[in-house]
């Protein structure tokens, strides 16, 4: 195990890996703390763009791309993370409504890793799930949840007459955003923020089950600044309050 039995302290950065430091080594070099390299796994699409340079500017921040977390899953510490690799262009136009960059987004896929040996290898990571938007699966209860919520309908983004006045979208036109996989680590449910068009003000949380490819719910999340967006941290918080519905993540404006 990275780090020792005394504990670690480590740097995450969710395009190229963890840098560990073990506070206190083994018992044999306890007066060496040690500095180790955890990679972490990348999609194939993630490799071979930017033509194989593997360019981290050129990916952008991984922060609205990828999500970790340290979870017990069977009496193991383990980790898991979560990527979303979106499809779609930049539209060579502003939008009317959000006065900033439009884009069109035709299609995205969740992949789940998850590693409960942590020896700092790649080979560590095991590969659980990958999802296309459109292998969800929708109930009808959720289904109706998704249509009230207001998720799947946006306004224009041109004043030219050339949409309708609100215009329909599938589960895989939504811009979605900051996958976190959820903190109980016996399930394999990824929480992703969804939004009807990219710097859309508002944005919404779906919870995704991705052993049965499942949309298990849909909550509206807040409203955020529209160039910092929504954003928020998975806590266990709710563990220790007593809710009717418990969250899906204690949650936060920036
Ligand atoms: C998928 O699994 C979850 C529990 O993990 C369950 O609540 C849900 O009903 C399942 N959905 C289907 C369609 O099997």
């Amino acid at each position: 195990m990275l780090g020792g039995e005394a504990g670690a302290m480590g740097w995450v950065n969710l395009w190229s890996g963890i840098l560990i430091y073990g506070l206190l080594g083994d018992d044999d070099n306890q007066d060496r703390p040690t500095l180790q390299h955890m990679p972490l796994p990348l999609s194939m699409h993630t490799i071979t763009c930017n033509h194989g340079m593997g360019d981290e500017l050129a990916l952008g921040c991984p922060y609205s791309l990828r999500g970790i977390a340290s979870v017990t899953r069977r009496g193991k510490a383990c980790l898991k993370l979560a990527g979303v690799h979106v499809t779609g262009e930049r539209l060579p136009y502003t939008d009317v409504e959000t006065q900033l960059p439009a884009f069109a987004v035709d299609d995205w896929t969740l992949t789940t890793w998850s590693n409960d040996k942590m020896a700092g290898y790649f080979k560590d990571w095991h590969e659980d799930f990958t999802v296309r938007s459109s292998e969800f699966r929708i109930s009808d209860a959720v289904c109706s949840q998704l249509l009230r919520s207001g998720l799947l309908h946006r306004k224009p983004s041109r004043d030219d007459g050339g949409e309708e006045a609100m215009v329909e979208l599938a589960l895989r036109n939504l811009w979605v955003s900051h996958p976190t996989p959820s903190l109980n680590g016996e399930e394999d449910v990824v929480y992703l923020m969804a939004k009807p068009k990219c710097f859309h003000p508002k944005a919404w949380a779906l919870a995704l089950d991705m052993r049965n490819s499942t949309l298990l719910g849909v909550a509206e999340f807040g409203v955020g600044k529209p160039f910092v967006g929504v954003t928020y941290h998975a806590s266990t918080i709710s563990k220790y309050m007593s809710l009717v519905t418990p969250p899906v993540a204690g949650g936060y404006l920036c």
